[in-house]
């Protein structure tokens, strides 16, 4: 049978070492695991598939003992290019075996699609991979994304783990369970929830990602501070002035606290059917940007920054957030915001995709939107007119290069 399009299966030793950056702004950790600070543990304690996220410098290296209690047989890797090219030794090596079966994807959003997934499940048939081998999604969260939806459907379910290699798929898509691929149509829309047994998130695969895909990244931080509450908040406002580059050590409690907020709402909805809907903060607007986009002017966070900037606009018009502090917020985000390539849109156009969102209900699209930071409603927007409004706003402040006017382009503690 001919190799399925788009994947190939690396002949042991092809990859280079991790090619790290001598003046890594964050140290890789070489320390023997007796030597280490503890790594800590959350408990995602969903009924039925209870499973650890595991966080901390060196947590892939728990990979084999964290598989021994399953008695999971076979593992199969998947990962893309990018990540294959830059730590596919290291992969070599956590496997436990010197010629794990692993699978390389190109790289990139576009691959998050159906056709990839029927590639996936026919190179899992040609390898033999059976109901109970295990599927180890090796990435950042477009691969964990596809994975855990082929996990999902191949064979009627196997078992899958996540190894997040980006600071998106550590601080949110290796953790609870979402799955899935998108249509030209509209993102995400064909899914399962599926849970992984373990997730190891790791920071040292950090110290390879571009700082654009940290700012990226940060946008999922950002969006579960501001619907956590002040502690999140300050703690990551904090973390930014102290490491505007977004490396340092204590990445790694920030990652940790995102987790944990995360684990607690999706313990109490884990398919989405009241609570677990606050996780959409910004998504909203967000989806329909990087739609717009075609899946590659914006970055997933990117589009997630901005409707993080709609919904806030939004949330002064439509759920009484004091100006005042949407303001400081903004102010916040404008440093991000003005990294962010431009993307040009009408906001009837917008409009359009808001229609064929998930979230919409009996036609009415469904935004979250904050009372006060902490303080996420779910509020039905029937009214064209104030989208429109919050959206051409949107536009010309992408056009004037986001920051307010008035404000300067710090970022303010
Ligand atoms: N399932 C969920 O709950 C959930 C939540 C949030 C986002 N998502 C999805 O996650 C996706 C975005 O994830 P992403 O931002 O991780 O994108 P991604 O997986 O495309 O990774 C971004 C880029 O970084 C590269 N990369 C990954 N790890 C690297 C490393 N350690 N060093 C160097 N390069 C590395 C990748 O090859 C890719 O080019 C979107 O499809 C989004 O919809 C899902
Ligand atoms: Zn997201």
């Amino acid at each position: 049978m001919p190799a399925a399009p788009g994947i190939s299966l690396p002949a042991p030793g092809k990859y280079a070492s991790p090619d790290l950056p001598v003046n890594s702004r964050y140290p890789v950790n070489t320390t023997p695991n007796s030597a280490r600070p503890s790594l800590s543990t959350v408990e995602v304690s969903i009924p039925g598939h209870p499973y650890p996220v595991v966080i901390g410098p060196g947590a892939r290296r728990r990979f084999v003992s964290y598989l021994a209690p399953f008695h999971l047989n076979r593992t199969v890797w998947i990962t893309d290019r990018n990540v294959a090219g830059l730590w596919g030794d290291e992969i070599r090596s956590l496997s436990g075996t010197a010629a794990p079966d692993l699978v390389v994807l190109p790289a990139g959003e576009e691959q998050k699609r159906l056709a990839t997934v029927e590639d996936l499940c026919r190179r899992f048939v040609q390898l033999g991979v059976e109901r109970h081998d295990t599927l180890v999604a090796c990435g950042g969260g477009v691969i964990g994304d596809v994975v855990g939806f082929a996990a999902a459907c191949y064979l009627r379910g196997v078992n899958f783990v996540q190894l997040p290699t980006t600071l998106l798929a550590m601080v949110d898509s290796s953790v609870g369970g979402k799955t899935g691929v998108d249509l030209p149509e509209g993102k995400n829309l064909v899914g399962a929830f599926h849970q992984p047994r373990f997730v190891l998130a790791d920071p040292d695969f950090l110290a390879t990602l571009p700082e654009r895909e940290l700012r990226s990244g940060l946008a999922e931080v950002i969006k579960t501070a501001l619907i956590s509450g002040p502690k999140l908040f300050t703690e990551l406002r904090s973390f930014v002035k102290r490491h505007p580059d977004l490396q340092g050590p204590d990445l790694a409690g920030l990652i940790e606290s995102c987790v944990d907020f995360k684990a607690g709402v999706v313990e109490k909805d884990e398919r989405e059917g009241g609570l677990r809907r606050i996780l959409n903060f910004g998504h909203t607007v967000g989806h329909a940007l990087e739609c717009l986009g075609q899946y590659r002017t914006l970055k997933h966070g990117e589009a997630v920054l901005w409707g993080l900037s709609a919904a806030l606009d939004l949330s002064v018009r439509r759920a009484g957030l004091d100006p005042r502090l949407e303001t400081d917020i903004q102010a916040f985000l404008a440093p991000f915001l003005t990294a962010i390539p431009p993307l040009e849109f009408d906001s009837g156009e917008v409009l359009d995709l808001l229609a064929r969102d998930k979230k919409v209900r009996r036609k009415v699209v469904q935004f979250v939107l904050l009372r006060g930071v902490g303080l996420p409603v779910v509020t039905p927007l029937a009214d064209p007119q104030i989208l429109i409004a919050a959206l051409d706003h949107l536009r010309d402040r992408m056009r004037a290069g986001a920051a307010p006017e008035g404000e300067d382009r710090e970022i303010r503690d």
